[in-house]
């Protein structure tokens, strides 16, 4: 395969129903899904090789790599990745290994606050973030991703009226889903000097981080230098941009050993568990080879953005949406076509569309849907058209 043109990844319609993943099994057949973030792409074609060689041997004991246990070997290539793509020594021995990233934010929540302390969160946001902070008893301090007229962005001075002291951590998204924003670095450093100045730990999820269109770029939060490294916990992992989520695998590296030994003290590393053989080969095979892959895909995802929004500013005005800087998810602002009831129901039922509901993601964000067009251009224009066939009173 080689990986000139989208061609030699996107896959057939035919080819998606018949696999078993959740993006084209949880709704009824004739509903196009758009929502989990799930590509529908063919891997990079060193992740399907570094899986195979495990295939072919029946290689599914413990397993080494390099005469060490195999976790390190994820651990290393994110460092090497970190060094290579951004300067940043993202050191090895201050990295867990894990298989879950909401598991991974539980457990940072849980191991660097107490109940009933705050936690600020970007709202709208991924929601498993809500329920970490909720559902561990910490209380949830909103950072609102405000509509700026040609973007998203935050206002810490806002936030800074509504702190208290038994606030002890920022859960920052970068690049932010689902409203895409890649945060430029003064905005990065202005939340790290609100970290500093409330004695916060930063958590910052970076799994779109691959995601980054051009000319945006992802700045990890911990590369701004020792005083953010000090208070910064980076999840991030391959799964999002090498369309390997079900391999579950990630990493959350601590920018100090003091901060990995303060996590440890709550959680031993036997309780965060191991994660699988294939899982780990796939992802330093991702990591270490599948830049060109990763190219391409970004390529069409960039000109599918591109032709999303064309489309939509020409043919359905109405819905208000700002090109993400990263990743493959549209948010889009539907309040201002009148639908009673949630834009989701809306389209499912009207349009046979699977979107992410917004209020998933914002409670009481009923008007807004998230879009995955992390697709062929043709599914992508059955989405659109099926769109504007219910705007149009075209009941499917
Ligand atoms: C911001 C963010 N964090 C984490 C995850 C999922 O991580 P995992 O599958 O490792 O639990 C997602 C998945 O979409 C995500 O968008």
């Amino acid at each position: 395969m080689t990986l000139d043109t989208p061609a030699d990844f996107l896959m057939a319609k035919e080819v998606l129903l018949s696999r078993s993943n959740a993006k084209w099994r949880q709704y009824e057949a004739d509903v196009i899904p758009a929502f989990v973030a799930d590509m529908d792409f063919a891997v990079a074609p060193a992740i399907r090789a570094a899986i195979r060689r495990s295939v072919d041997l029946d290689d599914y004991g413990y397993p080494m790599r390099d005469g060490q246990k195999a976790d390190v070997a994820v651990a290393e290539a994110f460092a090497r990745r970190m060094k290579r793509l951004y300067g940043w020594e993202a050191a090895a021995a201050q990295t867990l290994v894990l298989a879950d990233l909401v598991q991974a934010t539980f457990a940072a929540i849980m191991a660097f606050s107490e109940p009933g302390d705050g936690v600020i969160v970007q709202v709208p946001n991924y929601p498993p973030f809500r329920a970490a902070i909720t559902e561990t008893g910490r209380r949830l301090l909103p950072l609102p991703m405000r509509d700026e007229g040609d973007r998203y962005g935050f206002d810490l001075e806002a936030l800074e009226a509504a702190m208290t002291p038994d606030v002890r951590i920022f859960l920052l998204c970068n690049p932010q889903n689902p409203t895409g924003r890649a945060f430029s670095e003064a905005e990065l450093r202005a939340v790290l000097a609100f970290a500093e100045a409330h004695d916060l730990i930063v958590i910052s999820d970076e799994i779109h981080s691959d995601l980054v269109h051009a000319p945006a770029r992802h700045i990890p939060f911990a590369s701004l230098g020792p005083a953010a490294a000090a208070r910064t916990l980076t999840f991030n992992s391959a799964t999002k941009s090498f369309n390997i989520p079900g391999l579950r695998t990630a990493v959350m590296h601590f920018g100090t050993p003091e901060l990995k030994e303060r996590f440890h003290h709550r959680f031993p590393a036997r309780v965060m568990g191991s994660v699988n053989a294939l899982g780990i080969d796939a992802t330093v095979a991702a990591w270490d080879e599948g830049d060109a892959w990763l190219a391409a895909a970004l390529s069409h995802l960039g000109a599918m953005r591109d032709h999303l929004a064309a489309r939509l500013s020409a043919e359905m005005p109405a819905i208000r949406f700002h090109k993400p800087e990263a990743t493959y998810l549209a948010w889009l602002d539907c309040s201002a076509l009148g639908i009673e009831g949630s834009a989701f129901d809306f389209f499912h039922d009207r349009a046979r569309l699977g979107f992410s509901p917004g209020e998933n993601f914002e409670p009481g964000a009923l008007s807004f849907v998230r879009l995955n067009f992390a697709t062929s251009q043709e599914i992508l224009d059955e989405i659109l058209d099926r769109m504007l066939g219910a705007l149009r009173g075209n009941i499917r």
